[in-house]
């Protein structure tokens, strides 16, 4: 009975993962190399909203942009209130790389991910009469698990966050999962649908998978969680059954487990595998190599940093910084570095880089801009 069960198992983990490399930790490191100055294209702009912190994904031939807190323009171009807790837009990728730099779609003025009944849902903004937020503010762009024919399906996680100010009410919230589906024209301001899969996926004091960023390579679907004590491990799943949390894996202590490790759990954090901030993991096929382009822990400065590994759970080389931007006038002068891959052509080795920069316009009003980079890599 014993051996049935175990080789039960080991069958069903060798079908569930069926084309994970695993020598591939045997191939070395890469080690990043500009090739000149990261060229600065353009502002990224919605004419009708100013927006916070975005990140994108591909959506078949079009970008596919969610952001947080936007507020429409008063009369004289500054941001009045009130608040949506997150938008959705497009934009166009170009032929041969990179992205239009005009945002367009319809967020009726309603929060992209629907906010958790109960959350002071009442209003766009998540806001409580006691002066509370519910707060949805994605750490990573949706991650697209199929688009083909036209229809494109998607997944995200979100923090519930609930804040007073800046200060988190609850240091390590529970973690919402949004299902977004597209079978539109592929054209014309027609956002996704979106819904709700559980508003609570990862419960209140779990790590919370899949927030501080994700990655496809093969079917498998990457997912990696940061709690406030800034440790970060990572799940993995066949990326068409991410709502089965039974069939997620864990790594901890260098071996994949079906057991869930406890926030806090000093073997399931990985060394180097950001630099502590904000950023965005993807496959480099041009390297063979998982990247994290982000910011640094404690800055608030536009400062990108780089690492990289053969494999999603590491060794990851020692992050560095290898380019600065300029930072806004605010005290929060630039946060959510992102990077795109979805823009860079598959003939360059380049990256599309953004960060949200944030300008005092006057006493308690900020404007948020979007620059856009190219950065070009020496092979
Ligand atoms: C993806 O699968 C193919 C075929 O099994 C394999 O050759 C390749 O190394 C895999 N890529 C990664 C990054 O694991
Ligand atoms: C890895 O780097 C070492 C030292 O530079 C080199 O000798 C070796 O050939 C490299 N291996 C691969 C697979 O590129
Ligand atoms: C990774 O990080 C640890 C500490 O967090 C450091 O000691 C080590 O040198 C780093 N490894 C590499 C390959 O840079």
């Amino acid at each position: 009975m014993y051996s049935l069960a175990v080789s039960a198992l080991l069958a069903q983990a060798v079908v569930a993962f069926p084309h994970v490399n695993n020598n591939i930790n045997k191939r070395n490191a890469t080690n990043p190399t500009l090739d000149g100055t990261p060229e600065f294209i353009g502002l990224l702009a919605d004419p009708e909203l100013n927006r916070d912190s975005c990140g994108s994904a591909r959506f078949g031939d079009r970008a596919f942009w969610v952001c947080r807190d936007s507020q429409h323009y008063d009369e004289n171009g500054i941001p009045s209130l009130p608040l949506i807790t997150t938008t959705a837009s497009w934009s166009d990728i170009k032929e041969g790389g990179g992205v239009d730099l005009t945002w367009y779609g319809n967020n009726h003025d309603q929060s992209f991910y629907p906010q958790i009944p109960g959350n002071c849902d009442d209003n766009a903004a998540g806001a409580c009469p006691d002066g509370t937020r519910y707060v949805i503010w994605p750490n990573s762009p949706p991650m697209v698990v199929s688009d083909a024919g036209g229809v494109v399906t998607a997944y995200a996680w979100s923090l519930n966050s609930y804040i007073k100010g800046l200060e988190n009410i609850i240091a390590d919230p529970s973690t919402a999962l949004y299902k977004i589906t597209y079978s539109g024209s592929g054209s014309g301001d027609e956002l996704p649908d979106v819904e709700i899969v559980d508003e609570a996926f990862w419960a209140e004091n779990e790590i919370p998978f899949g927030d501080y960023g994700n990655v496809i390579v093969n079917g498998t679907a990457y997912l990696y969680g940061k709690g406030s004590d800034g440790k970060v491990a990572l799940a993995r799943c066949p990326a068409d059954s991410v709502e089965d949390k039974s069939t997620y894996e864990f790594y901890v202590g260098g071996s994949w487990t079906s057991e869930k490790p406890s926030l806090g759990d000093e073997a399931a954090a990985l060394d180097n595998v950001s630099a502590g901030g904000q950023g965005t993991y993807y496959y480099s096929e041009h390297w063979q190599s998982y990247v994290w382009i982000g910011q640094s822990g404690i800055s608030v400065g536009a400062d990108f940093f780089i690492t990289t590994s053969p494999s999603p759970e590491g060794p990851w080389i020692e992050p560095f910084n290898f380019f600065s931007a300029v930072s806004g006038t605010h005290d929060l002068g630039a946060y959510t570095l992102q990077a795109h891959p979805a823009f860079s052509s598959p003939d360059v080795n380049e990256i599309y880089i953004t960060y949200t920069k944030n300008d005092v316009v006057s006493e308690d009003v900020a404007l948020y801009t979007h620059p856009l980079y190219r950065v070009q890599w020496a092979d």
